[in-house]
């Protein structure tokens, strides 16, 4: 059985692959998405519904939008393995507890997907967690990757030869992409992406929570949060009024508390209405065939109505299904019977620091620039000058004045014994770095990227073949 399922920050949602159709699996109740949620109390854990059930309870600690602590944390971190148990329960819900009609013992084949801009530690914790909780993994797509393949499916019409490009506006409960994709014929090639890694729905909430609390001479609680975000998934664009607990505001003044967040969004998608192959000229709107807004926080009413204000009502189209857009997408993917194709781009760049003028000053290269056509290999070779190479391994969304900014994620450092004396050496970190006395050997560094945006890297010595090949350190 073929699956795409699709990890979000509040609603986890799984999509078949039956005979060219992509239904969204069904589990108990009629719901169609398992919430993203842990529950723990002492020893015990609960996850989805069951971690909901207990949310109230004050003998439990609920664990909610575990997935934006993915961003920033390491393969050997406790999030992995909260994640693979939590991945472990959603199999078990596919499997017993869903009209997907599997039998036990049928293997599970799954396409999955991970934020535009995630770091290279946060893909393989995702990885690594599909695959400890029993799935064969087949494909790591960006989710609007993912999303593009749903609107080529249903909106293949719109996309012509003086328009092929559209863009994907994915804004869910933890993040916001922004993705330019070229379709032609059954070829969608992702160009460029850009993106907030914390801003979603969660934010709306948090904001209009506050303005609540201000004006209610109340304090912000998990409580009121809660009772906020069900109030906002209920509005509808005739609401006038915004009512919780005692508290009674215009809409217009939540519209106006959640205003900088949308505008945050808009300014976000500048950045993705590029592609290189064109030069520095943005790609002029006149060639999108759409916009295609996705992601369950695109139904909060002042989001759809400020990109159909700037973009033109008739170029913004909203997924049928915007919270499940993703994992159809993924689906359609997973189905060679559908026989579509996808070129993927590194999402971020990929740089070291390096000591420069004899350790005076620190500089930083790019090895793999943002927007390099995957899979790929980059491979540089020098002679060394020091009996030690300290390579310090960065990702970032994009370079300010020749630094890295945005969402930085940091390897471990990595050193390496360019003085073959220092080879046995455990702790390299305890050796003096030394300039060498004469000319070091010839080096060579190669950089290889995946089909699912990881980065893997290979130092090594020419002359007699020593070599280390690091990922991401595991701590
Ligand atoms: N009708 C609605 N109106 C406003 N907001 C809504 C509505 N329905 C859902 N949301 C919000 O959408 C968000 C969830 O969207 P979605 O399910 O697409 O996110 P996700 O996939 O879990 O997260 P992410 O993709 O960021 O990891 C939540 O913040 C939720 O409150
Ligand atoms: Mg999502």
């Amino acid at each position: 059985m073929r699956l795409g399922i699709d990890f979000g920050t509040t609603h986890t949602v799984v999509a078949l692959v039956d005979r060219g159709n992509y239904p969204i699996v069904s589990f108990e109740h009629g719901d169609q998405a398992i919430p993203s949620l842990i529950a723990t109390r002492g020893n015990e854990m609960r996850f989805g519904l069951a971690a909901q059930a207990v949310a109230h309870d004050p003998d439990w600690r609920l664990l909610r939008s575990f997935k934006r602590l993915l961003n920033e944390a390491h393969p050997g971190a406790q999030v992995s393995d909260l994640l693979a148990r939590f991945l472990a329960h959603v199999r078990e819900q596919i499997v017993h507890h869903s009209n997907a009609g599997l039998r036990p013992k049928d293997r599970i084949e799954a396409a999955v997907s991970v934020p535009a801009n995630a770091s290279t530690g946060q893909r393989l914790i995702t990885i690594d967690a599909y695959r400890r909780a029993g799935f064969d993994l087949k494909a790591v797509l960006n989710e609007p990757s993912a999303a593009g393949f749903e609107y080529a499916h249903r909106f293949r019409e719109t996309v012509t030869a003086k328009r092929e490009y559209v863009l994907v506006y994915d804004l869910g409960g933890g993040t916001f992409d922004a993705s330019l994709i070229r379709m032609e014929g059954k070829s969608n090639e992702v160009i460029t992406s850009s993106g907030v890694s914390r801003l979603g729905g969660d934010d709306f909430d948090d904001a209009i929570a506050w303005l609540v609390a201000v004006r209610g001479k109340a304090e912000v609680s998990p409580a009121l949060l809660e009772e906020v975000r069900l109030q906002k998934e209920s509005i509808s664009p005739n609401t006038r009024k915004f009512v919780v607990d005692s508290v009674v505001l215009p809409i217009d003044d939540v519209y106006a508390a959640c205003a900088g967040l949308v505008e945050q969004t808009l300014t976000a998608m500048d950045p993705a209405m590029r592609d290189p192959r064109r030069g520095d000229d943005p790609v002029p709107w006149s060639e999108l065939a759409g916009i295609y807004v996705v992601g369950g926080a695109s139904a909060f009413p002042p989001v759809y109505r400020r990109l159909r204000e700037r973009f033109g009502a008739h170029r913004v189209r909203r997924s049928p299904h915007p919270f499940g857009s993703c994992a159809i997408g993924l689906a359609i993917h997973l189905d060679e019977g559908a026989g579509y194709k996808l070129t993927e781009r590194l999402t971020r760049n990929f740089g070291v620091f390096r000591e420069a003028e004899a350790g005076e000053r620190i500089s930083f290269d790019i090895l793999v620039p943002k927007d390099t056509e995957l899979p790929t290999q980059v491979s540089r070779r020098y002679r060394a000058a020091h009996n030690v190479g300290h390579f310090r391994f960065v990702e970032c969304g994009r370079i300010d004045q020749g630094r890295p900014e945005g969402n930085l994620a940091a390897w471990d450092e990595v050193l390496f014994p360019f003085d073959p004396t220092l080879r046995e050496r455990g702790d390299l970190a305890g050796v003096t770095v030394q300039r060498l006395a004469r000319e070091g050997p010839e080096v060579e560094e190669i950089y290889r990227c995946a089909p699912d945006g990881t980065v893997e890297a290979s130092l090594r010595v020419l002359d007699d073949g020593f070599e280390r090949t690091v990922r991401l350190a595991r701590r």
